[in-house]
This record gives C-alpha cells, sequence and structure tokens, in this order.
C-alpha cells in the first residue's frame, strides 16, 4: 500500500502535494480530480491510488497498472497563461519527470538507466514505454483555467503482470535495475523537483522548455505513421516547433503541422 504520510514527510515543496489525497482503489485519479478542479480544489492538488478500475489513457485507450506496484497520480495545476501553452507543459513534465527518475537512480546507488521521450509525452526505455502522461485542460476564453496532468509510471512491474498486448510494449524500472523502487521517494523527489521548475517556468514563459524536450528524443527524420481524426498516413518526423507540435512530412512531401493525432514508429 502507498504511504501516504512518509510521502508528505519527505515532500519540500510549498504548493505540489500539499493538498493530497490518497485512495486504495478508485476509478481515475484524472477523472476525481476533474471533478475537485471545477469546484476550486487548490493548484497543485494531488490525488494518487494504487489500483484504478477505468485508469484512462491517451486517445481514449485503457491505462493498465497491477494494485500497489507502480505510481498513479495526478496533480493540478492552474497556470496563469494562454492556452498556447498547454503543450509546452505537458513537454516540461515529461522532461521533467525523465530527469526525477535518473537522478533518483543515481542518488540511490541504482543501475543508471537511459530515457527516451517519443511525442507527445511518453518515457520510453529502449523503446518500450515506461511512463504516460494524460494531460486534460479546461479553457476559459484564451487562457487556461487549469490543466490535470495524470501520470503512470511503471516501476515495480514485472513481465508478469503485464497483459500479452503489453508484454512486449510496455515496461518498468524494476526490470531495468532489477530493485524494487521506494514510490513514496520517487514521487516527493519528482514534486519537489518540478514545483520549482514550474514557479520558474511560469515566469520565463517556459523559455528552453521546448529544446530541452528535444534533447531526449530520438525520433527525428525517422518514418512514422500519424493518426488524426482525418485518418492514418505515412510520414517522417522532421521537427517539434517553438509551440511545441510536431512537424513532420507526409508520403506526398508537404510539410504539415500536428496540433493532436497519434504518432506511432515503424
Ligand atoms: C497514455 O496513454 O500514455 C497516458 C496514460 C496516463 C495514465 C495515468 S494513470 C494516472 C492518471 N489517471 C488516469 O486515469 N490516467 C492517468
Amino acid at each position: 500500500m502507498f504511504k501516504e504520510d512518509e510521502l508528505r514527510k519527505l515532500l519540500k515543496t510549498s504548493i505540489f502535494g500539499q493538498n493530497l489525497f490518497y485512495f486504495n482503489e478508485m476509478d481515475s485519479t484524472n477523472s476525481y480530480l476533474m471533478n475537485l478542479a471545477r469546484q476550486g480544489a487548490p493548484e497543485g492538488t494531488l490525488v494518487i491510488t494504487d489500483f484504478q478500475t477505468s485508469g484512462k489513457g491517451r486517445q481514449n485507450r485503457v491505462w493498465q497498472s497491477p494494485p500497489g506496484k507502480n505510481l498513479l497520480f495526478s496533480l493540478l495545476l492552474r497556470p496563469e497563461l494562454s492556452i498556447e501553452f498547454v503543450r509546452k507543459i505537458t513537454l516540461a513534465t515529461s522532461s521533467v519527470l525523465a530527469e526525477s527518475i535518473e537522478q533518483y537512480l543515481h542518488k540511490n546507488h541504482l543501475p543508471p538507466v537511459h530515457i527516451h521521450l517519443k511525442w507527445p509525452n511518453d518515457l520510453l526505455i529502449d523503446q518500450k514505454k515506461l511512463a504516460g502522461i494524460l494531460s486534460e485542460s479546461v479553457l476559459h476564453n484564451k487562457d487556461i483555467s487549469f490543466l490535470v496532468i495524470g501520470i503512470g509510471l511503471n516501476l515495480n512491474a514485472t513481465k508478469q503482470d503485464f497483459s500479452p498486448d503489453l508484454k512486449e510494449l510496455a515496461t518498468s524500472l524494476f526490470e531495468y535495475t532489477g530493485h524494487e523502487i521506494e514510490r513514496e521517494k520517487l514521487l516527493a523527489r519528482f514534486l519537489t523537483y518540478y514545483e520549482k521548475a514550474y514557479v520558474h517556468w511560469e515566469r520565463t514563459f517556459y523559455e528552453g522548455v521546448v529544446d530541452r524536450w528535444k534533447k531526449r528524443c530520438r525520433q527525428f527524420h525517422t518514418p512514422i505513421r500519424v493518426h488524426t481524426v482525418e485518418g492514418t498516413e505515412e510520414a517522417t518526423f522532421e521537427d517539434i516547433d517553438s509551440s511545441g507540435y510536431l512537424i513532420y512530412k507526409n508520403s506526398s512531401g508537404r510539410t504539415k503541422q500536428l496540433i493532436s493525432g497519434e504518432v506511432t514508429c515503424f
């Protein structure tokens, strides 16, 4: 079971996780926090669970995670920024999450791993998914009213814990390091580090965030499939623009910007 008190002790934050909800089991931390946010919950509200009965992934997929082994949580952000920053905020979250994981392993003398980022916000080790981020936003005119950032991070799951269709596609930190990861410690590190970065980025309008994200991306100039509401097309991953959107070249050589959709690799 997740040790909520332990997390409170370890947190060195003044906003993130100060308003904290933990449930043994629930439908989805994102759904729960979206409701709290609509009722006016403060910035930094955190919802954690050991098991989700309706865990949500991107593109209406289901997020599966065995009970009590991984991290499943959602964080409420209320940045005073316009909607063009939504994409950058999620890119920033994945960079900080990757950095926090690598730091955790280093500080705890565990074998290092190298985490890559896949657009828009997957964390991968050796092309296998380590974590996914689902960000849901409510906008007011041209401004962000709030953002719920939901993170599913595979920490202690073993091969047997993944369903047959996920075995080849997903991985966990335990699989790579052979050591059990302390969920409370890793989450506290991430929240502490993220809060500092978040406060700084809100002041500097997320300057440098896209370049920081790009350093961990290995997709440039590789063939991809782009899935949008209009259908699927084969393309080449070209770049990420300054707002954080994917730029790709389709099979007729046209350069396009992907605002919303999914990318798969060959
Ligand atoms: C993805 O499809 O890659 C995003 C997965 C996000 C899963 C997390 S688990 C905690 C939070 N609550 C949810 O229902 N989903 C997110």
